[in-house]
């Protein structure tokens, strides 16, 4: 049937195969024989289904049964994604499209299979190279957390280095005071508990274990950082002001995270008026708010500053990861308190002050653990 087809059978890249109504191997084309590895002796009168592995086989076998019964035509007309068997009985994907064919001696089907191997390789290649993107994502944001990790010790660990070098200070004159060693002694072990508390929280985040919430006054918690900043800001000349409502509003929260965003706002705000010399004034307000009014009662908090305000052309980009505009600066502060923010449901945001200086607020729902 097919002796004057076969130069150019043989010259397809596609294998080709025909077979009889008894599913019995007929011809082959050459690229055939190569895809399976077959001698044209070894496979012509062989049923076409030594081709395939299991279970393809038996259900191929099913296929043809039910098709020569006058039922569904299966893979017949249409082609599809199969796997194929090779004498070695290595297997690898093709695709099969088998047409009928109807002759005066009978009915033949004609196979046409396509190896896939490469394609799947070269799909293979693609999604490892998915994976790869997708480490590399995961990359960066390590690079964030390492950086988010180095910022958050970095703060009491210059407290500690402060609080140590002031004790040589105070213990290096002829008559040491030693109260006021015991002072500084004092607050170097509070901040390096709170290097610790810092360290543990980030491990509880690495084991995804969550923070540990609790229900907290937020005013105590925003006066308790006095004890943590009154060094730096006296170092540069600046005085916290408290203006706490005297509702007390309760939060549940992770305590240390909070009062981590309260010490970034109250560090950059410091920065700011630093910079310009505080010719705007010295006082940075610290004030407590609640807000009910339309949604969930709120508790608020603002930082109020007086140095050069946030410029338009940074405004865009203050809570991004490794924005700064300070020669020492790693730009994570404002992008890790605004990620705590958001962990407690709540919003960080920032207005310029209608005179001078910024004001950084934030708000975080009031309530219990149970609500
Ligand atoms: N109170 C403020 N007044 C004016 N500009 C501010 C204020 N707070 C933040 N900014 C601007 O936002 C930028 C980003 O602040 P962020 O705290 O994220 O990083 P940083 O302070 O520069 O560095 P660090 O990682 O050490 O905190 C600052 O570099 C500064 O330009
Ligand atoms: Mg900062």
């Amino acid at each position: 049937m097919v002796d004057n087809a076969d130069v150019v059978l043989d010259a397809v890249v596609d294998a080709i195969v025909t077979i009889d109504a008894a599913g019995q191997i007929l011809t082959v084309n050459r690229a055939a024989l190569q895809m399976f590895g077959y001698t044209e002796s070894q496979i012509m009168g062989q049923p076409l289904v030594v081709l395939m592995p299991e279970p393809y086989r038996s259900a191929h076998e099913a296929y043809v049964e039910r098709y020569m019964a006058g039922g569904d035509a299966g893979i017949i007309g249409i082609g599809r994604e199969l796997v194929a068997q090779r004498k070695d009985g290595s297997t690898f994907p093709i695709y099969l499209a088998v047409s009928e064919i109807q002759a005066e001696d009978g009915v033949y089907f004609v196979g046409i299979i396509r190896d896939l191997s490469e394609q799947k390789h070269a799909q293979d290649i693609l999604l490892e190279q998915r994976d790869h993107l997708a480490q590399v994502g995961r990359l960066s944001t390590m690079g964030e957390m390492t950086a988010s990790i180095a910022h958050e010790i970095n703060q009491p660990l210059t407290a500690i280095s402060m609080y140590a070098q002031a004790c040589i200070r105070l213990l290096e004159r002829p008559q040491p005071n030693s109260d006021k060693v015991l002072e500084a002694v004092r607050k170097l072990n509070d901040q390096s508990l709170r290097a610790g508390a810092v360290i543990e929280r980030i491990q509880r985040f690495v084991q995804n274990a969550g923070g540990q919430r609790e229900v907290v006054d937020l005013n105590a918690l925003l006066l308790d950082l006095q004890h943590l900043v009154v060094g730096d800001a006296r170092l540069h000349g600046v005085e916290l002001v408290y203006d706490m409502t005297p509702r007390n509003p309760m939060v549940f929260c992770d305590p240390v995270q909070i009062q981590q965003v309260g010490l970034n706002l109250i560090r950059n705000a410091i920065d700011a008026m630093y910079e310009i010399e505080c010719i705007n004034g010295r006082e940075i307000k610290v004030i407590s708010t609640v807000l009910e009014d339309g949604g969930q009662p709120c508790a608020q908090v603002l930082v109020v500053d007086c140095g050069p305000g946030v410029a338009v052309e940074d405004a865009p980009m203050i809570f991004s990861a490794f924005h700064t505009t300070k020669s020492d600066g790693m730009g994570m502060g404002l992008s890790i308190c605004r990620s705590i923010i958001e962990e407690h449901g709540g919003e960080l945001s920032f207005r310029n002050n209608e005179g001078a200086g910024a004001c950084f607020y934030f708000q975080i729902p009031l309530g219990h653990q149970d609500e």
